[in-house]
Formats: structure tokens, C-alpha cells, sequence
């Protein structure tokens, strides 16, 4: 007669088999799942750093450069243009600024308007901002431009990954 408490062959058999089964089990579907969610475990949209200019040659007025950034998106990797507004400020800090306007998304220019000659204009709705990239209250953006990441190194301007401010 089996006493209170005491574990059947037949629990045991049930326990033993379920337990390396769920084991296998895991063994199996771990590395499916690992490999489905992987771009997702990666450091979102780091970007690395990319020679853009010679320092020697920005200088007090806004230039626009483009360069080309390797775009990781999910399992699909492309070669993307970007581009920034670069200049020295007064400080003679280089400042590179996204061209991507606050609004929504069109290409600022610097000194297009005549009226603004001093100032960055969005031409799709009459945006506008100060030379250190920051919005002009009263007109549509309601944010600065964005701010490139960046670092100088033998003499070459790198940008990396614009930033919100
Ligand atoms: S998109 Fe620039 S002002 Fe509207």
C-alpha cells in the first residue's frame, strides 16, 4: 500500500519525461527566437562616425554637406545620403546642424529668403530659424534643428547620428 506523500513510479516516469522534454524543448526554440528578434537586441541605430569635411574649410557660414551613412534597418542594410548644415559659431566651436525641418520634414535652406538673410527658411511653410539653429517663434516649427554628433580627427570634421535638443 503507497504511503501518503510518496511519489509513484508512474509521477515520477511523468515528472522526468516532462521535464527533459521541456528542457529539449527550450534547447530547440531558444536559438529560433534569438534569431528571429536579433536586430531588435542589437544597439538601435548606431550609427558611426563619418568623415564629412576638412575642418580647414568650414568657416563662419553655413555650408551644406552631404555624405553617405551605411542604414541598418531590421535585416535590410542600404546606403543612405545625408547631409548638414556646417559651420564655426562665434566661439569658433564647429556647429553642424540636421537640415531636416521640425515641422514636417522638409529641407531647410540657409539665407534663401531675402527678407531672413541671416537665418535658416524652410520654403514649404515659411519656417524659419536662427543661425544656431534654433525656431523662430510665430512660424510653424515649434522645435530647434537637430544637432549632429561629432568629433574632429586629423583634421576631418566626423559626424555621427543627429539629435534632438
Ligand atoms: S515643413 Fe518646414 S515649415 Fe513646414
Amino acid at each position: 500500500m503507497a504511503k501518503k506523500n510518496e511519489v509513484t513510479r508512474r509521477q515520477f516516469l511523468n515528472y522526468s519525461l516532462t521535464g527533459v522534454g521541456g528542457f529539449m524543448a527550450a534547447g530547440m526554440l531558444m536559438p529560433m527566437v534569438r534569431f528571429a528578434i536579433d536586430p531588435l537586441l542589437k544597439e538601435g541605430a548606431k550609427q558611426d562616425f563619418v568623415p564629412v569635411m576638412d575642418t580647414s574649410e568650414i568657416t563662419n557660414k553655413p555650408v551644406r554637406k552631404e555624405f553617405k551613412i551605411d542604414q541598418v534597418d531590421g535585416w535590410y542594410e542600404s546606403e543612405v545620403t545625408q547631409s548638414a548644415w556646417v559651420y564655426k559659431d562665434e566661439k569658433d566651436e564647429i556647429v553642424a546642424l540636421s537640415p531636416v525641418c521640425k515641422h514636417l520634414g522638409c529641407t531647410v535652406d540657409w539665407a534663401s529668403n531675402p527678407a531672413y538673410p541671416e537665418q535658416f527658411f524652410c520654403p514649404c511653410h515659411a519656417g524659419r530659424y536662427t543661425k544656431d539653429g534654433m525656431n523662430v517663434p510665430g512660424t510653424p516649427p515649434l522645435a530647434p534643428l537637430d544637432v549632429y554628433n561629432k568629433k574632429v580627427q586629423d583634421g576631418k570634421l566626423y559626424l555621427g547620428k543627429p539629435e534632438p535638443r
